[in-house]
């Protein structure tokens, strides 16, 4: 397991375009050296500037047509509900490129939360050609946090989703707005060549201290639960996130 790689930079803002350039970056990468590149989006506001940047700014930067997009998390709302993660990246990067539909694999919130897990589940594995008993590798899982140090839908307390270890993905009832949740199990995470979270703000200060300086414990701090095995571990910050991480 790598120790993070930690970049701070002035503001938001330069925190999108770094982030959006970075994973234009790793996308050329990709798509050169194995013909595609995997993604899973993260959900939240955050990303959201990322995404615009991306279908707009970066739009040439990228053979998007070579690229597969998947979700770490969904709420369990329709696509088209305002709270669908999917919802937001179609309208923010989806619908500025000419994907074709198999390209995009989205979470479908409609369906009833056990029976979207488990569509999920086989969803990752036709896309990755795996067995039962196998974990996708995806490219790059983006992830948020939340200020109450949740990442993917995996939050505080909620012990049965942090330690999963057979399923790809689970269901769950969460505190937050939508509650039910469909998300990643940390295995599928921390298989990725790379996890990059991302997180701007003073309001997110200190989660990330505790994530990344605070005592190791993620039953109560679930995004500690993100340690790539084999994969780099990116954590792309504000100034004003950063702020209580300790020598900074
Ligand atoms: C979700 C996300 C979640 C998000 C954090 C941060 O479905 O809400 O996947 O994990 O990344 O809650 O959200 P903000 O970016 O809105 O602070």
């Amino acid at each position: 397991m790598s120790e993070p790689k930690i970049t701070i930079l002035d503001d938001a803002q330069a925190v999108y375009v770094h982030a959006a350039e970075e994973i234009a970056h790793f996308a050329g990468e990709d798509i050169c050296t194995h013909a595609q590149f995997t993604i899973a989006l993260s959900g939240g506001s955050t990303p959201a500037a990322i995404y615009e940047l991306l279908g707009t700014r970066f739009k040439l930067s990228v053979d998007w047509k070579e690229v597969q997009f998947f979700w770490g998390d969904e709420r369990c709302v329709p696509p088209d509900n305002s709270e669908s993660n999917y919802g937001m990246a179609r309208r923010t990067l989806l619908t500025h490129l000419q994907l074709k539909p198999e390209q995009v694999h989205r979470m479908r919130g409609e369906l009833p939360p056990e029976e979207a897990a488990r569509s999920y589940e086989e969803e990752l594995k036709a896309a990755f050609s795996i067995g039962d008993d196998e974990v996708p590798r995806l490219d790059l899982v983006m992830l948020g946090l939340g200020d109450n140090r949740h990442t993917l839908s995996l939050f505080p307390g909620h012990k049965r989703a942090i330690e999963e270890t057979a399923r790809l993905v689970v269901c769950d009832q969460v505190e937050a707005d939508p509650p039910k949740r469909i998300t990643f199990t940390p295995p599928v995470a921390n298989n990725a060549a790379r996890a990059m979270f991302v997180a701007t703000g003073k309001g997110k200060a200190e989660a990330v201290r505790d994530i990344l300086a605070g005592p190791r414990d993620p039953l109560k701090f679930p995004a500690q639960v993100i340690q790539p095995t084999d994969g780099e571990l990116i954590w792309l910050l504000d100034k004003a996130a950063a702020s209580l991480l300790p020598n900074r």
